[in-house]
């Protein structure tokens, strides 16, 4: 039978079985670094207001960074027994250093111990994550920059509707991702927040100093109160919000890019390094990563689900309910930072097939708008400009013609008001070109649009 820290009280050793099921060590020992951080800065307040002497935070201190080293090089043994990342080093300081080891938790619970270990966790988490995003955007830009005169169908209801250039298409999704970095750098100000200094629940009756150990650890403030401090998860159900927008962006990309991958549209080539075979059909080139970030987007959305569950019910302050949010805030930061790193690695190797996506557009009539437009220009009300591209579409159908193989006296049939200079806007380069205003599809707005978005970063 284990002897716990509270067993003063218990006379019954506990349940073999509910030692297990009430651990957490086996997923929350990924905080070591940040259980150990806070434990220094803990530490180094408590002796600047003389509640430790400066020898017991140098032993305290030193026995830390000792244990540091052990978990780093895999000498370290996790036990079940000592239940959480936070018992576990306590109880090997005390093994290392002795009595003096047993000071550290002055002041302090492992209520606003592990608060303050998961803000510190998900912030330095933030980090990578902000930086993979970045290299997407970096991805796209590049590719919009190559591809800003690449002309392409757009599409409404999946239909052909008009024709746009792909760098315009690579604007939009940067566009999503730009107010994705914008949200995470918000909710980032929300998580550093410190915590610690609530104790267990209403602070502590010792001279602390939180400004101290906030400002040693990086914090830009306070948890202002106790009870709020111990108990709010709002910080990591913000950051699960950022993280399922960000990947229903991700799973909109990558149901454009299975699409355009098909043999139906080839519009686009993935890198052989993102797609795999099949073990029975040797024609396959599956799009594998795209899929799998679509599916993955569904396990960052039920932790949602689970973080704002977890949460819906529990009165103030601290429930054990509350160790709960580890896996699922740690499995959106895994699959985030995993499915953003990857879609960098594939969109900075992508080809697009020119010749395919202009043949899509000359086949779906994606210029018909541009001869209405035409003919309210010569005079015709939009209604019946309107019509009379109607017919023309249909006649074209007909004759298996794209309207700019049309004839003039074809066109003609349909309105006198058509000349020679339909053709202008009849082709594709013309009808992008056309659209030349602030956030148009004209190429010269995309490489401004790009410029732009490079000048900001
Ligand atoms: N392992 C616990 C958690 O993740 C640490 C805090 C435990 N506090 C307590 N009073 N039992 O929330």
């Amino acid at each position: 039978a284990n002897k716990k820290l509270s067993s003063a009280r218990l006379t019954q050793p506990t349940d073999k079985f509910v030692e297990e099921f009430t651990a957490s060590v086996q997923f929350d020992q990924r905080m070591f670094r940040q259980d150990i951080r806070g434990s220094i800065a803990h530490a180094t307040m408590l002796a600047e207001v003389n509640v430790l002497t400066v020898d017991e935070r140098d032993q305290i201190i030193a026995g830390l960074q000792q244990i540091e080293q052990e978990i780093e090089s895999g000498d370290f043994e996790w036990s079940i027994a000592q239940e959480d990342v936070h018992m576990n080093i306590e109880a090997r300081l005390i093994a290392l250093i002795g009595e003096v080891g047993k000071k550290l938790h002055t002041g302090r619970s492992r209520n606003d111990q592990v608060a303050t270990d998961v803000r510190l966790y998900l912030r330095d988490m933030i980090k990578p994550i902000a930086q993979q995003l970045n290299r997407l955007q970096e991805a796209l830009l590049n590719v919009a920059e190559r591809e800003a005169e690449t002309i392409m169908p757009g599409f409404t209801h999946l239909q052909t509707a008009q024709p746009v250039t792909f760098g315009h298409h690579m604007m939009a999704w940067y566009e999503m991702l730009v107010r994705d970095a914008e949200r995470l750098e918000d909710c980032a100000k929300r998580v550093n927040s410190l915590p610690l200094g609530a104790a267990a629940l209403a602070g502590t009756t010792f001279p602390i100093d939180r400004e101290m150990t906030a400002s040693l650890l990086g914090f830009d403030r306070i948890c202002l109160n106790s009870l709020d401090a111990v108990s709010d998860r709002d910080f990591a159900i913000e950051f699960n919000s950022f993280a399922s927008i960000l990947m229903m962006h991700l799973s909109r990309f990558s149901e454009e890019l299975i699409i355009w991958s098909s043999a139906q549209f080839d519009f686009v080539d993935l890198g052989d390094a993102f797609c795999t075979g099949s073990s029975i059909m040797p024609q396959k080139k599956n799009p594998d990563v795209p899929e799998l970030i679509r599916g993955k987007t569904s396990r960052v959305y039920g932790n949602m689900f689970n973080l704002l569950t977890l949460m819906k019910n529990q009165p103030l302050a601290y429930n054990k309910d509350n160790q709960e949010d580890k896996e699922p805030l740690f499995d959106t930061i895994d699959t985030l930072l995993g499915s953003l790193r990857v879609y960098a690695d594939m969109m900075s190797v992508i080809t697009v097939k020119a010749d395919n996506m202009r043949q899509a557009a000359l086949r779906g009539y994606a210029t018909a708008t541009d001869l209405a437009d035409y003919l309210v220009r010569k005079g015709t009300p939009f209604r019946d400009a309107h019509e009379v591209v109607g017919l023309s579409v249909a006649y074209g159908i007909q004759h298996k013609k794209d309207l700019s193989e049309l004839t003039l006296e074809e066109l003609q049939q349909f309105s006198a008001n058509i000349e020679q200079d339909v053709f202008e806007v009849l082709t594709l380069e013309g009808s992008v070109a056309a659209r030349n205003h602030l956030g148009g599809t004209a190429p010269e707005q995309v490489k401004a649009a790009i410029q732009k978005a490079r000048s900001k970063r």
